[in-house]
């Protein structure tokens, strides 16, 4: 039987620290949960499945349909194995989606180079396809067609069709990123942490380019985060349903609800990150359901009735990483990690007075006073998402819950605090 329709074990991975979040996800879809790990969730079910779970999930990075797992101890064993498989079913031989990515993660004590371990599965892959069809398909590295994943720990390997192709945090609506902003599936794991259901205000002051007021408006529109992007790895495997795949859509479009009965607020001191966050939450179809302004954080105003307020502040960490380096040009564009920012001229210059940590320590503590003051206005929690565990003591007041997650490697708390009506009612602690 084709994968299409033969169930098999499926790896959902994720931010690590947001797993539990992902299992509800997967739950809330009826999938069966069959483990958990810190960075991942396994489920199971069909290759068509898949298509399901790459539109709809908020928190998932990649969605592995696993195709066989089998004992290897060389090189030339994992060829000759994964030689046998019947590629030809799987990956075009020609046409405009006969292209292969190979990607891996591997941990033999033999292995020191994880390419020449992608050369051997693509030799495989590609070595079978010539023999059974007479034609080949192009590889390389970029992840836009079919892209097959290897885990290989100690014997044991594992080959995936990667059916997202690129990382679904990817969901193609950020044109804007400027710098320092949280990963997409990072921002919606964080929101679901709150316990927000999308049914009362949310107030996001530091909104940077948006990604937290963005996931949180998609959620509480309903509106499925794969909806905004165009390509996925699944289009490229051969028998792919071109129809399956536009039901789906249309009924994920159908699920959108038009207008919020409650507002989102997303304010930053900076009016080229608020200018920013509109155009990314136009490409997201969301900006009718959020309100943006440039203001202070503590000007931010707040809406009457129960709401939560979510910051992420600058850490310090790697705005002090730029403290040393000059004023840059206007609007230059710089690459990392394959993302295109936007520098403006003076930037670092201008983020500098932030970057002391005496300056942190002040913004942190201001934020305690804006928490104190916001629960007058009927907002019940406030939440700062930090990777600056140190600066988070300045807030001065008792957090109620401590939540960990990773943004990357760096290790990161969300800080839940309880507002109160009369602030008074609750003295400052360490
Ligand atoms: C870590 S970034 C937020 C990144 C955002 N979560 C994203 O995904 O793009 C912190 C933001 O705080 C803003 N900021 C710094 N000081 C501020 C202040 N006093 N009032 C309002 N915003 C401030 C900065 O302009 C920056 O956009």
């Amino acid at each position: 039987m084709h994968p299409w329709k033969q169930k098999s074990k499926i790896l959902v991975t994720c931010p690590k620290g947001a797993s539990v979040y992902l299992r509800k996800e997967i739950d809330d879809f009826g999938f069966s949960v069959r483990r958990e790990i810190d960075t991942a969730v396994q489920t199971e079910g069909t290759l068509e499945d898949t298509l399901l779970l790459n539109l709809h999930l908020r928190t998932a990075q990649r969605v592995l349909y696993q195709l066989q797992s089998f004992k290897v101890v060389s090189p030339g064993e994992l060829y000759a194995k994964l030689n046998a498989l019947p590629w030809e079913d799987i990956v075009h031989g020609g046409g405009k989606s006969a292209y292969l990515c190979v990607t891996s993660t591997v941990d033999n004590p033999s292995i020191t180079d994880t390419r020449f371990v992608n050369m051997k599965v693509k030799d495989a892959v590609v070595d079978r396809i010539r023999d059974k069809t007479s034609r080949r398909p192009d590889s390389g590295p970029e992840k836009e067609r079919a892209v097959i994943h290897l885990y290989w720990k100690n014997d044991q390997a594992t080959v995936y069709i990667d059916t997202s192709g690129e990382r679904l945090s990817m969901r193609g609506y950020r044109k804007m990123p400027l710098q320092a902003p949280m990963q997409e599936t990072l921002a919606a794991a964080v929101i679901m942490a709150t316990g927000w259901r999308g049914n009362f205000a949310l107030v996001n002051p530091m909104c940077g380019s948006g990604t937290l007021a963005i996931e949180a408006a998609l959620f509480a529109l309903r509106r499925a985060p794969g909806l905004t992007r165009n390509n996925f790895g699944f289009m490229h495997i051969r028998g792919f349903s071109q129809y399956i795949w536009q039901e789906l859509r249309e009924r994920a479009r159908e699920a959108v609800r038009k207008t919020l009965p409650f507002k989102i607020i997303a304010s930053d001191i900076d009016d080229f990150a608020v200018k920013a966050a509109k155009i990314n939450a136009r490409g997201a179809g969301v900006d009718h359901a959020i309100d943006f302004l440039t203001c202070s954080f503590a000007e931010t105003p707040l809406p009457h009735g129960r709401g939560i307020i979510i910051l992420n502040p600058p850490y310090g960490e790697r705005l002090e990483a730029r403290e040393d380096k000059p004023a840059r040009d206007f609007n230059k564009k710089e690459t990392r990690a394959g993302k295109t920012f936007i520098i403006r001229k003076g930037a670092a210059a201008k983020e500098k007075p932030v970057s002391g940590r005496q300056k942190l320590e002040t913004l942190y503590a201001g934020i305690g006073d804006f928490f104190k003051s916001a629960g007058a206005s009927g907002s019940r929690f406030g939440y700062i998402f930090t990777g600056n565990l140190e600066m988070a003591k300045s807030v001065g007041l008792r957090t109620k819950q401590r939540m960990l997650f990773y943004n990357g490697d760096i290790e990161c708390r969300l800080l839940e605090y309880e507002l109160y009506a009369d602030s008074r009612r609750r003295p400052k602690s360490s």
